[in-house]
């Protein structure tokens, strides 16, 4: 091994994020994702944490029937697929999954990826090419950052939910295609393309999209809305099925979603008219280049989504449980506002002190990461806080009095 050549590709960048605060490692957890966990401890010991960090929004990890009907899908599929969709990996849990989704999400049609991160690098990277406009808010995934970069596509970055300004980028988008000369080779594309794309709910801030607004201006201007739904599928609406539920409006063009949260499973997915699947089928690289997910896997995600339609009271409990957290945190003077979805910052500022409460809150027994640079903005450090479903009002109020005293000793 050349320690010299690695050192001259790593070291200054490992170097920079040390001093910054923004160092990453891993923290080691030795029982399911609940809302209790065991994490181990760097003396070799566990401790035992309420956990107010996973995505596992509805805690369906660990129902026994859920984990039963994976166990008997293992038993049925094996461990694995063996070979991409469009050869031989294609199995009946596949198809079975692709129209659960379509069912739960009201659409045409669904198609899944092996995961979310590759449900929206594909379907961007095969939507748009360079001559396309691409609108996207400031604070979108990397997974649709990535794969607005891999498809070359012009990108205006519009302010945060700021309806204006994504229809002032569109204007100048515009103003910029009737004025630009296109090389011959590409003069086929005579037709101004534009895709606005957003995240539903917003990853580390937990507010909400402006759908209608969002529908609104696709329609006026001819543009292909697409949106994120990771953190809304399970979550938004009377029954979880994402943030058209929540407004009561119509459904974007394009909705990604993810497996891997409230569904708790694996796996991306796409929901949409068939004509766009049938296309995804074709063109998205990621889903054709890659090995399909185990059918075990597909299976389930298919049950678990069927538990959700089949328990809307689930949903209800995280709303309630998100409401008398914020109160909670309220009445114990922390800056929070009511979150939308299951997600609540609590925003320190700070990389040091967010570090410092999260570990302070860690000693106490409760687990809530800092998030930092470069996942937030430079200075805008926070605790993320996410709720499930099955966290007991009793967890609630100690984390919210506890948070609360930690902060206070930390100024
Ligand atoms: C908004 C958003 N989109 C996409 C993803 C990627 O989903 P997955 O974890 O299934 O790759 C995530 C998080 O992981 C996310 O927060």
């Amino acid at each position: 091994m050349n320690e010299r050549i690695i050192d001259i590709f790593t070291k200054d960048a490992l170097e920079t994020a040390r001093a910054n605060n923004t160092y990453r490692s891993m923290r080691l957890v030795e029982t399911p994702e609940s809302s209790r966990v065991k994490i181990h401890m760097p003396n070799g010991a566990s401790q035992e944490l309420i956990l107010l960090a996973s995505n596992s929004y509805l805690d369906l990890a660990n129902i026994p029937e859920l984990k039963q009907a994976m166990a008997n899908a293992v038993l049925e599929w094996g461990t694995g697929s063996g070979g991409a969709r469009l050869t031989t990996g294609n199995k009946t849990p596949h198809q079975e999954l692709e129209e659960e989704i379509a069912k739960f999400k009201g659409e045409e049609s669904s198609i899944t990826f092996n995961t979310g991160y590759m449900a929206n690098v594909g379907t961007i990277s095969a939507l748009c090419g360079k001559n396309d406009f691409i609108f996207s808010d400031e604070l979108n995934h990397a997974s649709i950052i990535d794969g607005i970069r891999l498809s070359r596509a012009k990108c205006f970055v519009y302010k945060h939910n700021d309806m204006a300004d994504l229809e002032r980028a569109i204007l100048a988008a515009k103003a910029e295609f009737n004025t630009h000369e296109m090389p011959a080779e590409n003069r086929d594309f005579s037709a101004f393309r534009g895709l606005i794309v957003t995240d539903a709910v917003f990853s580390m801030d937990g507010d909400l999209a402006n759908l209608p607004e969002l529908l609104r201006i696709a329609k006026e201007n001819d543009c292909l809305l697409m949106i994120d739904e990771a953190h809304a599928t399970g979550v938004l609406g009377k029954t979880g099925r994402g943030l058209a539920e929540h407004y009561g409006c119509a459904h974007a063009d394009v909705t990604v979603g993810t497996l891997s949260k409230a569904v708790a499973a694996e796996g991306g997915f796409v929901a949409g008219k068939q004509q766009l699947i049938d296309f995804l089928r074709n063109m998205a690289r990621s889903f054709i280049f890659t090995t399909a997910m185990a059918p075990a896997v597909a299976a389930a995600a298919c049950n678990n989504l069927r538990y959700i339609d089949a328990h809307p009271e689930r949903v209800q409990n995280l709303r309630d449980n998100v409401k008398f957290f914020c109160e909670a945190l309220q009445r114990e003077g922390v800056n929070v506002e009511q979150s939308p979805s299951a997600i609540v910052p609590i925003v320190i500022g700070d990389e040091a002190r967010a570090l410092e409460i999260s570990a302070k809150l860690q000693n106490a027994g409760i687990l809530i990461p800092a998030i930092r640079y470069p996942t937030v903005a430079k200075g805008q450090a926070r605790l993320r806080a996410s709720l499930m479903a099955t966290h007991t009002r009793e967890q609630l109020q100690t984390a919210a009095t506890t948070i609360a005293q930690i902060i206070n000793d930390c100024l």
